[in-house]
């Protein structure tokens, strides 16, 4: 069933010849929705926007959905829906499975590259980003029938891996005994000195070499250095809730051995060209070309970037691709997606986007920094929610501050007010959806059956609160189209509202019958769309607060 606004506006559509443009009514007492198509229409039609109106209205067959059609001030149109109509659409809601998000006619598949920490280094601030959006971005299009396709693209390549084996065999370490904090400790004594011994840094040199000519031992110290970060990765993961699994594993180094055919293909069609002995792509439009092999015969930094590509088009068969890394690495990604369209290994129909997040500031207003100035790390941050609230308020809190913004913002990290359970936060709707749970536990304790069927629903507030529900699988969808969670996050503040607006005006457990049944159902449904939308977020529905 297509939602009602969506009936309305179509059925306007085909006696107006435009878009109405509904748009939710400012005041009840213009009803449910209102429209200007009138004003709009008056002048090519020559004559005054109520008389347009009045014609509309006059054509319009819609009393199978509204109250009469009523014309306002200069000619608005104002559409009140009959009570037993919107009492019927969210009945049929509450019966479905996906209480009103609707599964795609056009599936895809998506890969979302997200999180993609780095090896032996503890995750920071931009990984908290990175994974909440992405883990968002899975949830939301898998919710509307989309195959995901996660890919972690940990940094597990580069030369810094020659410097870091060197180090843990010249201090004789046992790597897999490692805890990640212990290795990232490692990384910076082992650059330190890659810095300050000139006879250190050429025997890193000549580790990378074994490294990459598959040497054994430099092998397994760098697989164990892999797994002990995986470790705490993971542990991470678990700690924050999120859907990532080894199963997502895809790090740089999985690309290593297609460079060479990358390099290959550019060179042989053409998109490249050899220019001062390094293989270059020119892109119109871009100040300097991509480097993709360097004189001396090593890659440059993109390379890996184009072989993933390749690699999700080509064997994954995506439809689309998105990217979720800071803001700054939005010129790198939008260089990668034009070589690999030039190259043929984006073609036109395959999507490819970038998700540029903000900065994570700290109270100051400035990039949020320990006091020694690196950036702060994840698990800090997680522990500084933690001790205000328990764990799955902090995260509440913290995925809410990230998500309820336009992504591409900075946002302060001000975990006083990001734990309050009022105001637009993520422990104010936790909080409403643990109320809704306990209305209906008390309706259990005095052996009310909660029934599936709203029959009444005459109040202004019921009404209200009706029609915001039925909106819930548009503003899904919607998210799934523009990747932009603050809408959802909008959309659930709003309805979160609107209950308690319901609940000052409507008794529930005090009125009686019809009444009664029909406030319950309505709270049954309110609380299955916030379960939903908080999980689409990431957030966990609290059936006690
Ligand atoms: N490992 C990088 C970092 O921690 C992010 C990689 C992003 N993904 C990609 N395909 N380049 O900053």
């Amino acid at each position: 069933m297509s939602s009602l606004p969506y009936e309305l506006s179509s059925r306007v559509q085909a006696i107006a010849g435009i878009d109405p443009e509904l748009r939710p009514a400012t005041k009840p007492q213009f009803g449910h929705f209102q429209s200007n198509v009138a004003l709009r229409l008056a002048k090519s039609q020559g004559q005054p926007p109520r008389v347009v109106a009045q014609r509309i209205v006059d054509e319009l067959d819609v009393a199978d959905l509204c109250e009469p059609l009523e014309i306002a001030g200069p000619g608005f149109i104002n559409f009140r829906l009959r009570s037993d109509v919107l009492a019927r659409a969210i009945t049929d809601q509450l019966a479905e499975p996906g209480v009103g998000v609707q599964t795609t006619d056009h599936p895809q598949i998506v890969v979302i590259d997200y999180s993609a920490p780095n090896v032996a280094k503890q995750m920071h601030v931009g990984h908290l980003r990175t994974t909440i959006i992405g883990d968002c971005f899975n949830r939301v299009l898998t919710a509307v029938g989309h195959q995901v396709i996660p890919q972690n693209h940990i940094g597990d390549w580069g030369t810094q891996f020659g410097m870091l084996v060197e180090e843990v065999l010249e201090e004789g370490v046992d790597a897999s005994t490692l805890a990640l904090v212990e290795a990232e400790a490692l990384y910076k004594r082992g650059s330190l000195r890659f810095r300050e011994d000139p006879a250190f840094a050429e025997r890193a040199r000549r580790r990378v070499v074994a490294l990459q000519s598959g040497d054994e031992q430099t092998r397994s110290i760098w697989r164990q250095l892999i797994d002990i970060s995986l470790a705490g990765f993971n542990a991470t993961y678990d700690r924050l809730n999120v859907k990532l699994t080894d199963d997502h594993l895809a790090g740089e180094s999985t690309y290593n051995d297609d460079l060479a055919s990358v390099a290959a293909e550019l060179e042989t069609d053409g998109t490249g060209v050899i220019d001062q002995g390094a293989l270059v792509v020119f892109v119109e439009g871009f100040n300097a070309p991509m480097i993709v092999r360097k004189s001396d015969g090593g890659y440059g930094y993109s390379i890996t970037d184009l072989a993933a590509v390749r690699h999700r088009v080509r064997d994954l068969h995506a439809n689309r691709i998105i990217y979720v890394t800071d803001a700054r690495q939005s010129d790198h990604f939008a260089q990668v997606f034009a070589v690999c369209r030039l190259a043929g290994w984006l073609p036109d129909d395959v999507i490819a986007q970038h998700v540029g997040y903000g900065m994570v500031l700290g109270p100051d207003g400035k990039p949020y920094k320990t006091r020694e100035g690196k950036a702060m790390l994840l698990a800090d941050l997680l522990d500084l929610a933690e001790e205000q609230v328990a764990p799955p308020i902090a995260l509440a809190a913290i995925k809410y501050a990230d998500l309820s913004n336009g992504l591409n913002k900075d946002y302060v990290f001000d975990v006083d007010r990001m734990v309050q359970t009022t105001g637009n936060t993520g422990p104010y709707l936790q909080y409403a959806h643990a109320r809704l749970a306990q209305v209906l536990r008390r309706a259990e304790a005095e052996g009310l059956v909660v029934e599936e069927k709203i029959a009444v629903l005459d109040e202004p507030a019921e009404q209200t609160l009706a029609l915001l529900l039925t909106r819930f699988g548009e503003v899904v969808a919607d998210v799934a189209d523009t990747l932009q969670p603050h809408r959802l996050c909008g959309y659930l503040y709003e309805l979160a509202g609107a209950l308690s607006v319901f609940y000052e005006q409507c008794p529930v457990l005090k009125s009686d019958g019809e009444v009664r049944a029909s406030r319950l159902a309505l709270c049954t449904l309110t609380k299955k769309v916030l379960a939903s939308g908080l999980d689409m977020l990431g957030i966990e529905p609290l059936e006690r607060m």
